[in-house]
């Protein structure tokens, strides 16, 4: 089996089996954005305790990139520090991914769940920890994804 064809097994896993699907009730930090060309859908909800990632949940539709990095993001920043979430880049996103050769169409489905996440970030640090210097920079990243 090529690498490609484990990465792709690896994708259908976890788009027919998604880890951390569901809801959090009062989350901390709720989001929920499409990707305007196709109108896949995801929704990440995760609270935050002690400056760490306590819980995190998504909820989505679409194609089994968008569904599959969706639930790989969560698995990769539950009960990390929110500064690490923070930091997280496009390019760390996609390394994590493994997705070898995606083209520009499939890197928005690749990046549509990190988009959303930045998002959420943006509002918990600009409405809850009142820091709007990192918020702007944060939504300015997320402007720049796609
Ligand atoms: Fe819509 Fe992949 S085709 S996000």
């Amino acid at each position: 089996m090529s690498s490609k064809d484990i990465y792709r097994e690896i994708i259908l896993d976890y788009y027919r089996n998604p880890r951390n699907y569901g809801i959090l009730e009062h989350a901390d930090i709720f989001r929920h954005d499409s990707n305007p060309l196709c109108g896949d859908e995801i929704e990440i909800y995760i609270n935050i305790v002690d400056n760490k990632v306590s819980d995190v949940k998504f909820l989505g539709k679409g194609c089994a990139i968008s569904q599959a990095s969706a639930s790989i993001l969560t698995e990769l920043i539950m009960g990390k520090d929110f500064d690490f979430v923070k930091k997280l880049t496009k390019e760390s996103i996609l390394e994590n991914l493994g997705l070898p050769d995606l083209g520009p169409a499939r890197i928005k489905c690749a990046l549509l769940s990190f988009k959303v996440l930045k998002y959420g970030v943006y509002s918990y640090l600009s409405d809850t920890i009142k820091d709007t210097e990192s918020a702007e920079k944060i939504r300015d990243e997320a402007l720049g994804l796609f």
